[in-house]
């Protein structure tokens, strides 16, 4: 069984498909359609709901940590132990919530589709700021899109509700809701399951690690923002499942002075903190990465364990010398990231393995990190092409080399070639040059819908030209970068 709030409600559940999407539970089990499907891909943000999560803080301190999420990706069993709010729940005894009221009065709404998710994503800003400048604003609706009313208004609602935030229903029932979120806190595996299809929920690795030895046949669902495609877009149904969100052991970072270790049920959006004062640009790019409901949910172990070539962190996590611990039953190793990709999709985890942690050294004033991301759109666009630079000089001349790329191969790779070019060699224009003809012998890129074959060679050969000419002049900022 698994239990969650719907919004003040307990709701139990058991003989539920485990492939059923909070979208479709909201709109076809619980009578509820104000939640929108739009694209059922996470793209549009018609879908979005706010999912509430006790949380403690250093202090002690309880609160419910309110987050956006695309609930057309979310599937039911992730809701275990949780609060889900809905677009239903904002309205309280007749009266509109300020976020609506900041809609109506700004005229953020035309033919009303897009609604209901900006509502949200307004509602889960408010909950996260008190005074949002523009770039919050921003980056909680990057993930919302709307066809007909445009964004100035929605961006002058999301100002005007969160400048003059009131006390609202949640904040006054949050001692209760508290309580009510402890009472229903997972104690034991939780399970969703109808007929011969099941998801189960551990909360140790340990029972992880059991599961996935009795089941080797499941899939693991971290944030689901890739796996759940697989129901919404192919149509595809998948008879067991196990969520590795409720592990808490997966979802800490810890800091130790040459180190962190990063669990890999870890959101994107917990990294961020601990990665962006190690890396700016590691900072930066997770900024880039989808839209906040997506981060909110996908997983730094999600992102690795998708093998995707185009996945953002696995190139800056090469370059940096990341490692992963993969675990299976009671038996640990440590592999060079790198390692793990070994073709398209194809890596080296074993039967019944599973990414327990990802080990990222702590920055070093020595060593030149920089990370750039190519897409066509700044928000919510995956890259062309993602390149990151990492080396260390000794009087000017290249001592260490790490460069690795995505989109350039059928895995996230180091570029060998290049490398070499670089070490031992003055790093100046000339050894530059020499190091960008490498990547030629490195790569032989596809041509896709995201960019040609030619486009993303001669993109990466101008972005380690970029890397070059910002550590010569160290001032100019041009991380960002978004081409059309
Ligand atoms: C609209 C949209 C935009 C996106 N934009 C970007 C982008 O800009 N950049 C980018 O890189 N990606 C992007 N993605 C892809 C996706 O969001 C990321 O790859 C995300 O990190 C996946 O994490 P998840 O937790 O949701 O993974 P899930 O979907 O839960 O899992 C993905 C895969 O990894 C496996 N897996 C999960 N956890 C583990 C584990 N601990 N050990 C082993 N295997 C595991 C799963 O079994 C599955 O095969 C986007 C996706 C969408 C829908
Ligand atoms: S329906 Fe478009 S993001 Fe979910
Ligand atoms: S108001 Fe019509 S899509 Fe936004």
């Amino acid at each position: 069984m698994i239990q969650f709030l719907l919004n003040q409600e307990l709701r139990s559940e058991h003989a539920l498909d485990p492939n059923l999407t909070v979208l479709n539970y909201l709109r076809d089990h619980v009578g509820k359609p104000g939640t929108k499907e739009g694209c059922a891909s996470g793209d549009c943000g018609a879908c979005t709901v706010v999912v509430g999560e006790l949380q403690t803080d250093d202090d002690g301190r309880e609160h419910i940590r309110y987050r956006s999420l695309n609930s057309c990706l979310t599937f039911v069993s992730s809701l275990h132990g949780k609060q889900l709010i809905s677009v239903e729940d904002l309205k309280h005894k007749g009266e509109l919530h300020s976020v609506q009221k900041a809609m109506v009065e700004c005229h953020g709404s035309q033919c009303g589709f897009c609604t209901p998710g900006f509502v949200m994503s307004l509602f889960a800003l408010q909950k996260n700021s008190d005074a949002p400048d523009h770039a919050k604003a921003h980056e909680a609706l990057a993930g919302n899109l709307c066809r007909c009313t445009g964004y100035r208004p929605i961006l002058e609602a999301a100002e005007q509700s969160c400048c003059a935030k009131q006390p609202d229903q949640f904040d006054a029932r949050e001692a209760d809701t508290i309580a009510r979120l402890k009472a229903i806190a997972p104690t034991d595996i939780g399970e969703l399951n109808s007929g011969d299809k099941r998801c189960l929920v551990p909360l140790t690795v340990a029972d992880l690690a059991d599961l996935y030895d009795a089941y080797p046949q499941a899939r693991l669902l971290a944030g689901g923002t890739d796996l759940a495609l697989e129901v919404t877009q192919f149509h595809r149904t998948l008879p067991v499942m196990i969520y590795v969100g409720n592990v808490a052991e997966m979802k800490r970072i810890d800091r130790f002075d040459d180190r962190l270790e990063i669990g890999a049920a870890t959101a994107l959006s917990d990294c961020y903190e601990a990665l962006n004062a190690e890396y700016p640009d590691f900072g930066e790019l997770l900024h880039r990465f989808a839209s906040l409901q997506i981060r909110n949910q996908g997983t730094l172990g999600g992102n690795i364990g998708n093998a995707s070539p185009i996945g953002d962190s696995p190139p800056l996590l090469i370059a940096l010398g990341a490692q992963i611990v993969l675990c299976k039953g009671e038996t640990r190793r440590t592999l060079a990231l790198e390692d793990y990709f070994i073709d398209y999709r194809v890596t080296a985890r074993q039967e019944s393995e599973f990414i327990e942690k990802i080990i990222v050294p702590r920055a070093s004033a020595e060593k030149l990190f920089r990370a750039y991301k190519i897409s066509k759109r700044l928000d919510d666009d995956i890259s062309a092409v993602c390149a990151a630079f990492n080396i260390r000089l000794e009087n000017g001349v290249v001592a260490e080399a790490r460069v690795a790329f995505g989109g350039m191969a059928a895995i996230p790779k180091r570029a060998a070639a290049c490398e070499a070019a670089l070490l031992g060699a003055p790093f100046n224009n000339a050894t530059v040059e020499r190091a960008c003809a490498a990547l030629g012998e490195d790569f032989t890129p596809l041509s896709d819908f995201r960019a040609s074959k030619e486009y993303r060679l001669l993109s990466a050969q101008n972005l380690l030209r970029k890397y070059f000419i910002e550590l010569q002049t160290p001032h100019i900022e041009t991380r960002v970068t978004a081409y059309v």
